[in-house]
């Protein structure tokens, strides 16, 4: 049987490209024949809407279908999962309501691995290759669930002069979490939204690779106004457009995950 190999994406500076990651690897993924699970932690519902219309993503936050239900209600995720139009892809649509899962959470008997429990159905199935979770831009209870849930986090990083403020304080948390999970690994860190034209994301990716004991990943992403376009029409920019920068490099940036990602 399959092993499923479970991955979160978390930063807590916002527009670090959590999301933009998170469903493009998610999306070359499932373009190889791998068997992918998006999860979509966050409730700005980004991850859902790089999959379907606005109006799909909010009658599916409406619904009683999507990932806060299943969560308060400490089920088995499996009966939460629906199909995105691409083969092998499937995804577990949010909820604004996630705005309230830390206080719904709080009270609840081992409260960092609800998530993880809720899981446990769905990894030992077999039924998927891979499990991707995309992250809230915080570092509180509920990401400290995905990272309990989780083998592996990459950290996308904003080339962008405040894109490391705060990078060694998360990653004191993740050393915190580690503690609790010994088993979770930090894959490593992608450096995202690259600006090849100001030349400045040569400084983060230098300063990054002299952190001690962290990956960074060969390839670099960079700005490329196609990622938007493809978001504008609810799809990864690796379906989008095949033949564009971004695209190839989230190709590569894919390739280099499932290398380092053991199964
Ligand atoms: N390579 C890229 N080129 C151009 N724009 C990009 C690229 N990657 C991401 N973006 C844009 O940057 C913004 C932030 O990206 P994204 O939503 O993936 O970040 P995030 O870390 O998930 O944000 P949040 O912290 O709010 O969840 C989005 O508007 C997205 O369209
Ligand atoms: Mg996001």
């Amino acid at each position: 049987m399959k092993k499923t190999v479970t991955i979160c994406f978390t930063n807590n500076k916002g527009g670090s490209g959590k999301s933009t990651t998170c469903s493009n690897i998610g999306a070359a993924m499932a373009r190889k024949g791998l068997k992918v699970l998006l999860i979509d932690g966050d409730m700005q519902l980004n991850l859902s809407l790089s999959f379907f219309s606005e109006e799909e993503v909010l009658a599916m936050a409406q619904s009683e279908k999507n990932l806060y239900y299943g969560v308060t209600r400490q089920q088995d995720l499996t009966d939460y999962v629906v199909h995105t139009r691409y083969e092998n892809l499937d995804l577990i649509p949010s909820s604004t309501l996630m705005s309230s899962i830390e206080y719904e959470l709080f009270t609840k008997w081992q409260r960092e691995f609800i998530l993880r429990k809720c899981l446990q159905d769905l990894k030992s199935s077999g039924e998927y290759d891979y499990i991707l979770i995309d992250a809230p831009p915080t570092l509180g209870g509920w990401v400290i669930n995905i990272l309990c849930a989780s083998d592996y986090v990459i950290v996308p990083v904003e080339a962008s002069p405040w894109g490391m403020f705060g990078l060694a304080n998360m990653f004191d948390f993740l050393n915190d979490v580690q503690g609790m999970v010994p088993e979770l690994s930090v894959l490593g860190i992608v450096v995202t939204k690259a600006d090849a034209r100001k030349g400045y994301y040569k400084q983060t990716v230098d300063t990054l690779r002299e952190m001690e004991g962290i990956h960074l990943f060969e390839s670099i992403i960079r700005v490329d106004s196609a990622v938007e376009w493809a978001q504008d029409s609810s799809a990864p920019v690796v379906e989008f457009k095949k033949s564009s920068r971004s695209a190839k490099e989230y190709t590569a940036l894919t390739e280099e995950v499932i290398r380092n990602a053991s199964r």
